[in-house]
């Protein structure tokens, strides 16, 4: 058997690769457009929770907190913060009342802003942020405090 390696056989090793990662890079594409919609809920994308992202993004939160990992890490993570903070039974009344008591003035501490958002406002914030972290994300972050 010939131990040289070949312009031929570099070739084969060039294409036929090529062609096998194309291969899994399409199936990849297609698992994951398949199951977005089990995995992101779309079901359950409610009015309130598109007006909550339009709130969201009109107060620009992304430039200091990260949804999901996206975003500034100037403040916590909130893709997260609906079951770090009360859950079904109290996240509500959590950021109703964390988001009218801002700024808090304790020194040395980071501060948050006051937005002044009205009460249908900050329920369409809720709903927003409680249908984010309903998302698939394979238990990220996989820390709820992150
Ligand atoms: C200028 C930066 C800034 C902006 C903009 C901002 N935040 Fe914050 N946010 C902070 C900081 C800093 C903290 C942490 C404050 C603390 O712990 O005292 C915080 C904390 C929070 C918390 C509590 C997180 C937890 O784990 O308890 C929530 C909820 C929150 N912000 C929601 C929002 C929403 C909703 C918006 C947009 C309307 C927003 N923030 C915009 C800086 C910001």
């Amino acid at each position: 058997m010939s131990e040289t390696f070949t312009k031929g056989m570099a070739r084969n090793i060039y294409l036929g690769g090529g062609v096998f990662f194309f291969l899994v890079f399409l199936a990849l594409t297609y698992h994951t457009e398949t199951t977005f919609a089990a995995r992101t809920n779309e079901s359950e994308m409610s009015e309130a929770v598109v007006r909550g992202k339009l709130v969201w993004e009109q107060n620009n939160c992304i430039g200091c907190h990260s949804l999901l990992g996206e975003g500034a890490y100037f403040a916590p993570e909130l893709g997260n913060v609906f079951d770090r903070r009360g859950g079904e039974e109290n996240f509500d009344s959590f950021l109703h009342a964390w988001m009218k008591m801002q700024p808090l003035g304790v020194s040395g501490r980071r501060q948050m802003p006051q937005f002044n958002l009205s009460d249908r406002e900050l329920d369409d914030l809720a709903a927003f942020l409680r249908w984010t972290s309903k998302i698939d994300t394979n238990d990220w972050p996989p820390n709820k405090e992150g």
